[in-house]
């Protein structure tokens, strides 16, 4: 794991960029230390699936606290696709996982990697960005909401089959 002393976000230059296959240990380091599951597997296919194909239509960024020379770890993760005319929609753009290091939160970093990944949207003509958050998950509901984001058009349905 890549040591790195502890600043606050006025202090940090944050770089945002697409990742590469060559990211997987600190996308992996990164995720095993918020959730405390090692799930190397897990991203290497995440990565092969999301950033190495349909480039134009899938965004993976990864935060950084310094430039590529510089040996540091990742400090926030954000990942979305374009998804076209399932449900009756439009291709719009769906933020499907968001994440910022424990001890790096509520310093702006999850705001400009949505807007960085807003902005990937935008530049392939997507118009609209959705998500889909717990009603109870008041950090995540708090988060999209301050960036913009507000109930849509559609209801999730779900059913138990061991209820039926
Ligand atoms: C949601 C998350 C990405 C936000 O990242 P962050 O860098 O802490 O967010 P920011 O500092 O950019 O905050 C932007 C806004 O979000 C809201 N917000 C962020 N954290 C919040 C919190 N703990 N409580 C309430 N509102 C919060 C605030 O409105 C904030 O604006 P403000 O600073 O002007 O008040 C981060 O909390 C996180 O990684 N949560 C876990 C996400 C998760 O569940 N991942 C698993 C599935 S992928």
């Amino acid at each position: 794991m890549v040591e790195f002393a502890a600043k606050t976000a006025p202090e940090l230059e944050l770089l945002i960029r697409k990742v590469t296959i060559d990211d997987l240990d600190l996308v992996n380091d990164l995720d095993a230390r918020i959730t405390g599951v090692d799930k190397r597997e897990y991203w290497r296919d995440m990565i092969d699936r999301v950033a190495t194909r349909r480039a134009g239509e899938r965004f993976f960024l990864i935060a950084k606290p310094c430039n590529d020379t510089v040996k540091c770890p990742a400090l926030g993760i954000i990942i979305g696709e374009i998804r076209g005319w399932e449900f009756g929609s439009d291709p719009c753009g769906w933020i499907f996982a968001a994440s910022v290091d424990l001890d790096y939160r509520e310093q702006g970093i999850g705001e400009q990697m949505f807007k960085a990944i807003c902005e990937e949207f935008r530049a392939v003509g997507t118009e609209t960005v959705r998500t889909m958050v717990r009603r109870d998950d008041q950090i995540n509901m708090s988060f999209f909401r301050s960036e913009g984001m507000s109930a849509g058009p559609y209801t999730q349905l779900e059913i138990n089959l061991n209820e039926r």
